[in-house]
């Protein structure tokens, strides 16, 4: 009996391991957009935040539902390495090089979003962003979610910023 006790330490520790290292997983029915081409070396100011200027104003510009402010300016600093708002998400808005981990692309991409996560954005959609706004923003995240381009940057890129893309 005291030999069935100790066995179990291996495992419990394992689980332990498990819960602090793994993200949950959010239920989440992707929208694919693997037919759209790669967008390297994505600009935030330029690709971005135009979507976010065409589609989340009057709710994130000039407003914060969400507590999230996406005004030009503030926007970037509100989203990368910073906790969602929503205690359900159990993860930042966005997590430089990981779409799985990033609760904006899952805010943004998943089309059955409910309850606890709250509504697909923008949550006046449909429409909700187009499959090729829906792309910067995963390259966007995918190459490192940094502030500006760089020409010099594309170098240090794996081939495709897209293979290590987490399919949910
Ligand atoms: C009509 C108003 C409206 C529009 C437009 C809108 N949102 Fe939202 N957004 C909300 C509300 C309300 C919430 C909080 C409830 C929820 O998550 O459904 C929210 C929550 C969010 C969150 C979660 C924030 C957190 O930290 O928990 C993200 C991310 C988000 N919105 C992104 C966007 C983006 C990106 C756009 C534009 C493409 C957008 N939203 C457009 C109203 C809106």
């Amino acid at each position: 009996m005291e030999t069935a006790t100790t066995d179990l330490r291996p495992l419990r520790l394992g689980l332990l391991l498990l819960a602090a290292t793994s993200l949950p997983a959010l239920a989440c029915t992707p929208e694919d957009l693997s037919a759209v081409p790669l967008g390297y070396n994505i600009d935030y100011e330029t690709q971005v935040q135009p979507i976010f200027d065409l589609r989340c104003d009057g709710c994130h510009i000039g407003g914060a539902f969400g507590n999230l402010a996406l005004d030009p300016g503030a926007s970037y600093g509100n989203l990368v390495n910073v906790p969602a708002d929503n205690p359900a998400a159990l993860r930042d808005r966005v997590e430089p090089g990981d779409i799985d981990a990033s609760f904006l692309f899952r805010k943004i991409n998943c089309e059955n979003l409910d309850g606890a996560l709250g509504l697909r954005m923008p949550r006046n959609g449909p429409p909700y962003l187009s499959a090729v706004q829906q792309a910067i923003i995963m390259d966007w995240i995918n190459e490192g979610a940094f502030p500006l381009a760089d020409p010099d940057r594309i170098f240090g890129y794996p081939f495709d910023p897209r293979a290590n893309a987490t399919p949910f």
